[in-house]
């Protein structure tokens, strides 16, 4: 795992952005699996910007769900779906048929699982994942206690992923279960990117980056991922032992 610390929000941003548009400009027809949350969104955000301005050709590329709420609809803008949509797909002008998400809302959960796994593995796995990291050090919806060999799955939350998740929306609202990718496939995924900003993310950080690679732990799997880079900024790796990879 290659450490980079940048100096503050916007420089972990704009870097991270940066690695998006290496990878769409490399491979035309890459699979992208982008994390939700408030950590990517100015990464997300610097991306489309400078995606416009370059005129690049998202037509052959690919978009796959890393994580989704059960029970919560498209239309909530609490949802994966709709993070998506506003902050990458509506502003890129991706197609329908390039997108692949989990429907939290389905009566068959596992079935939206196996196909996931089905669709997944056609398209020959993840070129490029951005996941951010939990408080309780999860990935995706991959909480403490997860099986490192799994693939996508429905998860009962944990306390903490509860009540986080509230921030995202307008109201308090009944937060169960979610359904996710698996390690198996995040760890499969050619580059990854593990992004963390902010003195609330100090803690997890040292121990996920730093600690014994444990699925109490999620997000410490990475250590041992042959291409994953931690983008932090320097509040994030406030605790860092070796803080000799500031960028
Ligand atoms: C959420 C999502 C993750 C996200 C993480 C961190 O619950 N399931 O995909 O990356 O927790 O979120 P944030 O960036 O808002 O801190």
């Amino acid at each position: 795992m290659i450490t980079r610390i940048y100096e503050d929000y916007r420089r972990l941003s704009t870097n991270t952005a940066r690695e998006m548009l290496r990878v769409v400009l490399e491979k035309p027809e890459a699979v992208l699996c982008l994390a939700t949350g408030a950590t990517p969104l100015g990464a997300y955000a610097e991306f489309v910007r400078q995606a416009k301005m370059q005129r690049i050709d998202f037509s052959g590329i690919r978009f796959v769900s890393l994580d989704e709420w059960v029970g919560i609809p498209p239309s909530n803008p609490g949802s994966c779906h709709y993070f998506l949509n506003r902050h990458l797909f509506q502003p890129l002008q991706i197609a329908p048929a390039q997108i692949y998400l989990f429907d939290g809302m389905s009566a068959d959960l596992q079935g939206v699982c196996s196909r996931m796994d089905e669709h997944l593995e056609q398209l020959g796995g993840i070129d490029f994942l951005v996941v951010g990291i939990g408080l309780n050090g999860h990935i995706g919806f991959n909480e403490p206690g997860v099986a490192f060999d799994n693939k996508a799955h429905v998860v009962d939350l944990h306390p903490i992923t509860k009540t986080t998740g509230q921030k995202y929306f307008q109201s308090e609202t009944l937060l169960n279960q979610g359904i996710t990718l698996g390690i198996r496939q995040l760890m499969d995924a050619k580059t990854v990117i593990l992004m963390a900003n902010g003195a609330k993310k100090t803690n997890i950080i040292q121990q996920a980056l730093e600690g014994t690679v444990s699925n109490a732990l999620p997000a410490s799997i990475l250590q041992s991922h042959p291409n994953c880079l931690a983008f932090l900024d320097a509040e994030a790796a406030a605790q860092l032992q070796d803080s000799s990879r500031r960028a």
